[in-house]
């Protein structure tokens, strides 16, 4: 339990670097909290600028949960606590302390962790993205399919870390909530297929 309070400060200012504004800067393309969907997050980094950009957004944040949840296992923390710590990067990505408290929601930062911290729930969860992906070409609805599955592979096979996973989840799903609307209204932006 020492290292509770210092892995969870440490995940959530790891969480708080946000890939996706930094970036934007570095390959100078417009502010993704300004643009597009006005998430910081590797989805709208496609749509403002391009594969390349994405790819290293995508990477950063997933690393972001990964980093935070192998460090906790390293230092003997049973699956709660490292859950728990994988959370407060997750949090650190939808409030960033260094980036004005305005964060993304946490899809990427969520699968790292959630690979790490029990890979069956993480690969069933991505191969529920890539499914739903698949089939509506929508990334939020991919997303949100992911983290329903998500909570229940690990309420089946890790679930001392049940409570966080759940926590996590909801929050996530909550924090699509702009995009829930817009599915509703059926104006929710997908990616066409390349013909
Ligand atoms: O990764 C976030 C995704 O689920 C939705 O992103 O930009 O379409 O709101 P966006």
């Amino acid at each position: 339990w020492f290292w509770l309070l210092p892995l969870c400060v440490a995940g959530y200012l790891m969480g708080s670097i946000s890939s996706a504004i930094l970036v934007c800067r570095l390959f100078g393309y417009p502010d993704p909290r300004t643009e597009g969907s006005n998430n910081p997050g590797a989805t709208n980094v496609l749509r403002i600028g391009g594969k390349p950009a994405a790819a290293l957004t995508l990477l950063g944040d997933v690393l972001k949960g990964v980093i935070p949840v192998v460090l906790a296992r390293y230092l003997d923390m049973g699956p709660f606590v490292a859950a728990l710590v994988g959370v407060f990067a997750f949090l650190g990505h939808l409030y960033p302390v260094f980036f004005h408290f305005q964060g993304g929601k946490g899809v990427a930062t969520a699968f790292g962790l959630l690979f790490v911290l029990h890979w069956p729930s993480g690969l069933l969860a991505g191969a529920t993205w890539l499914l739903v992906f698949a089939l509506n070409r929508i990334s939020s609805i991919a997303s949100l399919s992911a983290f329903v599955v998500a909570p229940a592979c690990i309420f089946a096979w890790l679930p001392q870390a049940f409570w966080p996973i759940l926590a996590l989840s909801i929050v996530l799903i909550l924090r699509h909530r702009s995009n829930l609307q817009k599915i509703l209204r059926g104006e929710e932006l997908g990616f066409r297929k390349k013909s």
